[in-house]
């Protein structure tokens, strides 16, 4: 093997460091093979000082899945297909009013596309422009140490529960993201107008439990943005039990925070870990670009309107 690994950071069960990895060894089915078994059992893994730019971050994302066109990608994208452009700009970018402070490209906690049935496994973060005056972090928590940590009487009450989700991208109204003073001062205008056409989502649910397949081990799989309520439970019994559930899913104490060098690329397993972004100063620019690598743990549905029938229902009679 021509790489090194190491432990994130020792406070925490997940993410490792991989430095010194080859591009050109990413056919070798035993580089494959190690990698993809590191991403399964560690959630995280930073690379750091990859050559190769973009090309590489294709490369290296296709070892863990196929990457796949993201549905909300503008039309007018000019980079390949299987990037997503995290791009904050002054002149066009989210802004919200974080703890009094405003933060451009600030994002809560939560997994990717939870708001479509089919989730994506994961995806690699990399930096095109870093801003200058600091910030633009990217945070991660761990969702199989969450479930750990719970009371054995909750995780027997939320066993076989599923939530319900719902695009909304002005997160100021997300009922289960808990910031103090949470505010929206400006929608970036491709978000405007997706919000728009926000009425073609459905309403799509996920199990609240989930097992990962590799490892036997239990992942609390919840996303505080976008989610709506518990199925079946959408009163205040329901939502007492989710907003415990969600202060408990981004507890700090079990956070990785990720300070962005150049030549860094972050890969993340989006079935088990939630992330964040911190933001930047409104008139600093931050640009990164995402892969989106696909899979589908075959475990989220639309939700049904009432009257209707899913398909494996419709078999059955
Ligand atoms: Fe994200």
């Amino acid at each position: 093997m021509t790489f090194t690994v190491t432990d994130l950071d020792d406070r925490l069960a997940f993410g490792s460091s991989v430095t010194g990895l080859d591009p050109d060894t990413l056919d070798d089915p035993a580089v494959r093979e190690r990698l993809r078994a590191l991403w399964i059992d560690r959630g995280v893994i930073v690379f750091r000082g990859v050559p190769g730019g973009t090309e590489s971050q294709i490369r290296l994302s296709e070892v863990f899945g196929a990457c796949e066109v993201h549905p909300l990608r503008p039309v007018d994208a000019v980079s390949a297909p299987e990037l997503s452009d995290i791009r904050y700009l002054p002149e066009d970018g989210d802004i919200f009013t974080v703890d009094g402070e405003p933060r451009g490209g600030w994002l809560p906690w939560h997994s990717d596309l939870i708001y479509v049935d089919s989730i994506n496994h994961g995806g690699i973060l990399r930096p095109v422009r870093l801003p200058e005056h600091g910030g633009g972090d990217t945070g991660f928590i761990d969702q199989i140490a969450a479930y750990d940590a719970l009371p054995d009487e909750l995780k027997e009450r939320i066993e076989g529960l599923n939530v319900v989700y719902w695009l909304q991208l002005d997160v100021s109204t997300a009922r289960f993201v808990h910031v103090t003073g949470l505010e929206c001062v400006r929608l970036r205008s491709s978000s405007a107008r997706i919000m728009d056409n926000v009425d073609t989502f459905p309403r799509v649910v996920h199990p609240l439990v989930f097992v990962q397949e590799e490892t036997g081990r239990k992942v609390l799989n919840l996303s505080p943005w976008f989610a709506q309520g518990i199925e079946g439970m959408e009163n205040d019994e329901g939502d007492e039990l989710l907003h415990r559930l969600a202060e408990h899913a981004v507890d700090a104490r079990r956070a990785y925070v990720h300070h962005w060098h150049d030549d860094d690329m972050v890969l993340w397993d989006n079935w088990r870990m939630l992330h964040s972004a911190s933001g930047v100063h409104p008139d600093d620019v931050r640009h990164l670009q995402r892969t989106t690598i696909t899979g589908d743990y075959a475990l989220g549905r639309i939700e049904l309107a009432e009257g209707q029938i899913s398909h494996e229902m419709r078999l059955n009679v």
